[in-house]
C-alpha cells in the first residue's frame, strides 16, 4: 500500500487539508484529493490546486470544512461543488464522486453519481487518474487503478482507454500542454490514438468556445511556445485558426524579448495568453481575425485589445521618429491596455522605441496632475463647462513636458490658458 507523502506542501496547505479530514470523520464521509492535485503532490510540487472528491455529500462536506477551520465557503449550486477559502487564503474544491457517459463523440458528457472508482475511470491520462485518501485510518494511502505513478516515473502520459480523444479532443490540447510542461512523452499507444484522432478532425466537433477555453490554458503555460509548435506540427490548430497560417516566429520573438524586460515592468499584472495571442495573429487583417475570434468566448475588452495589436507596427514606427517630446509618448501609448503597449515593445528591436516605451512605463504613465477639473470650472466661472477637459489636457501635457511641475505653476497656466477663452 503505496502512501502519499505530504511533506513537501506548505504549511498551510497541510493545516487546510487535515481540516478536510476531520470534517470528514465527524460526518462519516469518504473523502480523496485527485488528479492533478495528487499528480502534482506526487512531483513534489509545492503549490497545487485543491481538488476533492466526496463520495457523498459534497456540498455538506464543504460547509462542515468551512465551520471548522473557518474558511468562506462558495457554493456552485448548478455543478453541485463547492469551494472553501482558508482564512491563509488557501482554496479547495469540493465535487461529488460521479460518472460520465458521452451521448455522442465531442459532447459535453452526462454525469450522475458514482463512486471513486467511475470517477476516475472519467479521467484523461494515467498520471491524473490517481486519489489519495483523507479520511480514517487510510489516510495519506494511494488509489492508483491505472498505474500512474509508474507513468510519472517513466513520464509517459498515457490515456485510459481508445476512445479518450474521441469522447473528448480537448485531451489533445490538454496532453500537449502537460507534454511540454513535465517534460513527458506520449507512450506508443497513446501517440497513436493521438495522431489517429487528429486524422478523423475530432477537434473539429468541438465549438469554438470549447477549443478556446483549453487553448487559453495552452497559452498560459510557461512552455506556450513549445506547445503552439507541437501543436502546429500536430495540426491541431487549423480548425480554430480556420487554415490561416499562425505565427509563432513573431510568439518566439515575444518569449525570447520577455525575459529581458527591466525589471520595473508591470509585467505579473499583463495577461499573457492575450499577448501571446496577439503575436499568433500577427500577420492577419481585421477581417481575418475576426473571421478566426466568431463564437470565441473573449470579452469585448480582450477583442479590442487582440485587433488592436495590428496597429503595433505603425505605433512603434511612430515611436521611432528623431525628436519626440514626453507628451507625444504619452498621447501613443496612454490609450493602449498594457498588453497592447507591451506587445509593441517585445515586437520591435528598435532601441529607441524600447527606450520610450521604458520611459511611459516607468514615468509618464504615473503623472498626475496637482489641480483638479474643479479648479478649472472655478476659473472659468460661468463659461462652458465642456473644455474644462481639454484644459485639463494641456495642462497635463505642460507637465509631463517638465514644464508645470507643481500646482502653483499648473494654476497659472490654466488661469492664462481660461483668461484667452
Ligand atoms: N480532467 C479530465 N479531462 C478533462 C479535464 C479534466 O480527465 N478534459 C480531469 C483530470 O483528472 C484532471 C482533473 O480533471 O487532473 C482536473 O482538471 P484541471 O484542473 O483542468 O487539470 P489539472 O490536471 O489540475 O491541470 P492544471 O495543472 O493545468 O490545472
Amino acid at each position: 500500500m503505496r502512501k502519499i507523502s505530504w511533506q513537501h506542501l506548505n504549511p498551510q496547505v497541510k493545516t487546510l487539508l487535515h481540516g478536510v479530514s476531520r470534517a470528514a470523520e465527524g460526518a462519516g464521509i469518504s473523502v480523496y484529493i485527485v488528479g492533478g492535485t495528487v499528480r502534482d503532490i506526487l512531483l513534489q510540487k509545492r503549490n497545487v490546486d485543491l481538488d476533492c472528491v466526496v463520495e457523498g455529500n459534497a456540498i455538506e462536506l464543504a460547509q462542515r470544512v468551512a465551520d471548522l477551520v473557518r474558511g468562506e465557503l462558495k457554493i456552485h449550486e448548478r455543478f453541485q461543488t463547492a469551494t472553501v477559502t482558508s482564512p491563509d487564503r488557501i482554496s479547495v474544491d469540493f465535487a461529488m464522486a460521479r460518472e460520465e457517459f458521452y451521448p455522442h463523440p465531442g459532447a459535453l458528457p452526462v454525469v450522475r453519481p458514482g463512486t471513486l472508482e467511475a470517477d476516475l475511470k472519467r479521467r484523461d491520462f494515467t498520471i491524473n487518474a490517481m486519489a489519495a485518501v483523507l479520511h480514517g485510518p487510510d489516510a495519506g494511502v494511494l488509489r492508483d487503478l491505472y498505474d500512474g505513478v509508474h507513468d510519472l516515473l517513466r513520464r509517459h502520459l498515457r490515456i485510459l482507454h481508445d476512445n479518450s480523444f474521441i469522447d473528448d479532443p480537448t485531451r489533445i490540447l490538454r496532453g500537449v500542454r502537460f507534454e511540454q510542461r513535465l517534460n513527458f512523452k506520449f507512450e506508443p499507444r497513446t501517440d497513436r490514438l493521438l495522431k489517429s484522432a487528429l486524422r478523423r478532425n475530432v477537434l473539429a466537433r468541438i465549438k469554438p468556445a470549447r477549443y478556446f477555453t483549453d487553448f487559453r490554458k495552452v497559452l498560459k503555460e510557461e512552455e506556450a511556445l513549445g506547445c503552439v509548435r507541437r501543436l502546429r506540427r500536430l495540426g491541431g490548430l487549423d480548425c480554430f485558426f480556420k487554415g490561416r497560417a499562425i505565427n509563432d516566429r513573431v510568439l518566439g520573438q515575444i518569449e525570447e524579448r520577455r525575459r529581458r524586460l527591466p525589471s520595473f515592468y508591470p509585467a505579473q499584472e499583463a495577461d499573457w495568453p492575450m499577448i501571446r495571442f496577439m503575436a499568433l495573429l500577427a500577420g492577419l487583417d481585421k477581417v481575418q481575425i475576426e473571421y478566426i475570434l466568431k463564437g470565441v468566448p473573449v470579452c469585448r475588452r480582450e477583442k479590442e485589445s487582440l485587433l488592436g495589436a495590428i496597429q503595433a507596427t505603425s505605433q512603434a514606427k511612430l515611436l521611432s521618429v528623431k525628436r519626440m517630446a514626453s507628451s507625444d509618448i504619452y498621447a501613443i501609448l496612454k490609450p493602449l491596455a498594457l498588453e497592447n503597449i507591451l506587445f509593441i515593445r517585445l515586437r520591435t528591436s528598435v532601441k529607441i522605441v524600447h527606450e520610450r516605451v521604458d520611459l511611459f512605463l516607468e514615468k509618464l504613465a504615473h503623472i498626475r496632475l496637482d489641480i483638479t477639473g474643479e479648479d478649472v470650472q472655478k476659473a472659468l466661472g460661468k463659461r462652458p463647462s465642456r473644455i474644462v477637459g481639454r484644459i485639463l489636457a494641456e495642462v497635463m501635457e505642460q507637465k509631463l513636458n517638465g514644464r508645470c511641475p507643481d500646482r502653483a505653476r499648473q494654476l497659472e497656466f490654466m488661469r492664462e490658458r481660461t483668461c484667452r477663452i
